[in-house]
């Protein structure tokens, strides 16, 4: 069954990031085709990125690193929760996803977002970077309004249609999460790590 980590892009405290992380978590875990799980930075204490080495080349030195490795590996696909800071994603979820390499490659990955104008450009950035990382990124998006999906801009209220985006976004991460195991599992069988 495919595995995917709902990342929660904020650290800060009263962080809106956690509930909309749990909502999406709660919707989600209604399904019977993959399993969910909520990977919250928090628990990572992951410091500005204090690897010697590019992360491309897979060496490791720092527990910190690995353990968030080992965490990200488990997973088949992401859903990305991310605030919008600044007219991008924060500076806590962009160091994480610097911090390895491998561990995103050829998997796939939806956003949820939330902002004044639903986060979306913090999404644009995010493409951008999957992009770099052979991480397939599906179309549907949510992308919650501060002024209407929450009430005073702190306690998510989402109104109901984002429920069956929700469902069309993660029908189009599973199909592609799950394609993508399939052509890294074959990869694998060969003894090869990519198309090449
Ligand atoms: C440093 C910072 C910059 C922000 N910049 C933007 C912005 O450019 N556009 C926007 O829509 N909201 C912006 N906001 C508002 C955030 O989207 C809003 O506070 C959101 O709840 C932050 O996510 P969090 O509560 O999970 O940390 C900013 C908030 C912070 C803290």
């Amino acid at each position: 069954m495919i595995k995917v980590g709902i990342i929660i892009g904020s650290t800060r405290p009263g962080r809106n990031g956690e509930a909309v992380a749990r909502w999406v978590h709660d919707l989600a875990t209604g399904r019977d085709d993959a399993s969910f799980e909520i990977v919250d930075l928090k628990d990572f204490h992951l410091p500005h990125l204090d690897e010697a080495l590019p992360p491309a080349m897979g060496h490791y030195a720092n527990a910190h690193t690995r353990a968030w490795a080992d965490k990200i590996a488990s997973f088949d696909a992401y859903v990305f929760v991310t605030p919008e800071y600044n007219h991008s994603t924060s500076g806590v979820l962009k160091n994480a996803i610097d911090f390895l390499y491998a561990e995103w490659n050829n998997k796939a990955a939806a956003f949820v977002s939330y902002g004044s104008a639903g986060g979306v450009r913090a999404v644009e950035h995010l493409r951008l970077i999957m992009g770099e990382l052979h991480v397939a990124d599906v179309r549907t998006q949510i992308a919650l309004s501060l002024a209407t999906d929450f009430e005073n801009f702190q306690v998510l209220t989402p109104a109901a249609h984002h429920a069956d985006a929700v469902t069309a976004m993660l029908d189009e991460l599973l199909a592609w999460g799950g394609a993508l195991k399939t052509l890294r599992d074959t990869w694998q069988a060969k003894g090869t790590s990519g198309a090449a």
